[in-house]
């Protein structure tokens, strides 16, 4: 499950965090994305428009990837493989909620913020954590700190990833993707400026390859 995920993440390392309003919005943000070159998106159960808007950019566009993140309970994991969300990522971790996530068929991202939850996770076998909220939680020192001990484990940080500091975290060995929620701001959803979130994205991949 891991190897999918980190091919999906090598070809996109950079993952939009997605807070839809409405559902209407789930497509053409999609293909907004998806034409700035991202094709690897994070929609989150944050509002009641994540779980119908992952299912409409699966039945919309074949060459998107989309995730379910803000996954909290056993209950919402269910909920999103049924949507035909084809990731999941959760803000934290529980051992109940790792246990479920380890036996779905879905590649997972549980959050850590801290070694120890890394490490319940490591002792379930898990080597791909989403670290959140990457900023407050230590940021770049953190993540060279987890490289010590924890040497042949990877992570997506979110949580105060912006253009200014993601090729930093991109350039760190131990570091497949970023994610955030700049590249979707909400007046561009709320206006439908879709070409300016085309343009975010643009100017983010050109920033990860510079
Ligand atoms: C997430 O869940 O990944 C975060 O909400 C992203 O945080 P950001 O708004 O700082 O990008």
């Amino acid at each position: 499950k891991a190897s999918v995920l980190d091919d999906w993440l090598s070809h996109s390392p950079i993952v939009p965090v997605i807070t839809l309003e409405s559902v209407d919005q789930a497509v053409p943000l999609a293909k907004a994305l998806f034409a700035g070159g991202l094709s690897v998106l994070e929609v989150t159960l944050r509002t009641p428009a994540g779980l119908p808007g992952i299912e409409s950019i699966r039945a919309t566009l074949p060459d998107v990837i989309v995730g379910a993140g803000t996954v909290m309970t056993v209950e919402q994991l269910q909920a999103v493989q049924t949507a035909g969300a084809q990731f999941v990522v959760s803000p934290g971790s529980t051992p109940e909620l790792l246990s479920a996530m380890i036996h779905s068929e879905l590649p997972i991202l549980p959050g850590i913020a801290t070694l120890s939850e890394l490490m319940l996770g490591y002792q379930m076998g898990l080597r791909r954590f989403k670290f959140f909220p990457a900023e407050i939680s230590g940021g770049i020192k953190a993540l060279k700190a987890f490289s010590g001990p924890a040497a042949d484990c990877s992570f997506c940080p979110t949580g105060g990833v912006s253009p200014g500091n993601l090729k930093d975290y991109l350039g760190l060995t131990n570091v497949i993707a970023v994610g955030g929620t700049w590249l979707t701001p909400a007046d561009a959803l709320a206006s439908q400026s879709w070409s300016t979130i085309t343009d975010l994205a643009k100017s983010a991949c050109a920033l990860a390859s510079s």
